[in-house]
């Protein structure tokens, strides 16, 4: 894919020896003290299709931020574009801005590789490795060389932040695939957590599980957010209600209807469309 920029920022590199190519700042970029990501009339085409229709969003950092609609309102495509998985799409083009840390990750110099490390994703369906637990929570630690530590205590502490630890502690060399759903869930979690990113994006994490694996994915969301920020998708608009600070309302046609405080957007959207779509009248 290429990704097809609107007006260039330039940029200027900080000599921060702590950052990456991906945190360099954009001068004068815009955004809130707090957002770690904004998105700045983004869009995004399937071939002909346009899937977003300019989204301008600013997520703010450690906090749950949900985004909810109808199917097909692109709430998907909008999580693929933070860490650039739309360029796996080969129809896929995005116009527009998407900075994270202040420096587009479109910018010809950003590694989409380097960007996934800081922004990890768990999907829908629980999809471990044929590998055991351990090695499922220790394989991003030796893709990335970070291996020559304690890999034990980062697996172990991935895992109880994933809220598994209890229930693995002695099974360790069993394979991934053995596990229950909901805690197959929990290990893709805590293999996303265990290279320490900034920025967990969840497409529907919960919306395969039983009620109790459920509570338990949602209980980890809010402790999550405590050291990352959560990104979260859902089609469960209690549960959005339930774990998140802000809510992004998308509707039909990739248009994005109301981003506010969750409490606001329950409580009282500013459009009737959306008091519409939550209140279950549509979509
Ligand atoms: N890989 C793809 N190729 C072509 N079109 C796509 C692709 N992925 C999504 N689309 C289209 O883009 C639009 C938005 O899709 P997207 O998957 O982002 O919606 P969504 O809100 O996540 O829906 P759902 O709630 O059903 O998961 C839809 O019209 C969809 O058909
Ligand atoms: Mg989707």
């Amino acid at each position: 894919m290429t990704a097809n920029r609107g007006q260039g920022a330039t940029t200027e590199t900080r000599t921060d020896s702590s950052t990456e190519s991906v945190t360099e700042r954009v001068a004068g970029s815009p955004g809130v003290d707090d957002a770690v990501i904004e998105s700045r009339d983004l869009k995004v085409f399937y071939g002909d299709d346009q899937a977003l229709q300019g989204i301008d969003m600013e997520i703010p950092e450690k906090q749950v931020t949900a985004l909810i609609g109808p199917s097909g309102c692109g709430k998907s495509t909008y999580l693929r574009s933070i860490n650039r998985m739309n360029d796996l799409i080969d129809v896929a083009r995005v116009e527009g801005d998407l900075y994270f840390h202040g420096k587009n990750v479109y910018d010809d110099d950003v590694d989409p590789v380097a960007l996934r490390r800081k922004v990890g994703m768990v999907f829908q369906k629980p999809n471990p490795f044929p590998k055991s637990i351990f090695d499922n929570v220790a394989y991003g630690l030796r893709v990335q060389g970070k291996d020559d530590g304690d890999v034990e205590g980062k697996v172990r502490q991935a895992l109880e932040r994933a809220a598994l630890l209890d229930e693995v502690e002695d099974q360790l060399d069993s394979s991934g695939l053995d596990l229950s759903g909901g805690q197959q869930q929990r290990l893709c979690i805590a293999r996303a957590i265990a290279t320490d990113p900034e920025v967990v994006l969840m497409d529907e994490p919960a919306s395969a599980l039983d009620p109790v694996a459920t509570s338990k994915i949602e209980d980890l969301v809010e402790e999550l957010s405590r050291n990352y920020t959560v990104v979260i998708v859902t089609h469960n608009m209690q549960q959005a209600a339930r774990i998140s600070d802000k809510t992004a309302v998308f509707l039909t046609g990739g248009h994005l209807a109301e981003f506010d405080d969750t409490s606001k957007i329950f409580e009282n959207p500013e459009s009737q469309r959306v008091e519409d779509y939550i209140t279950g009248k549509f979509g």
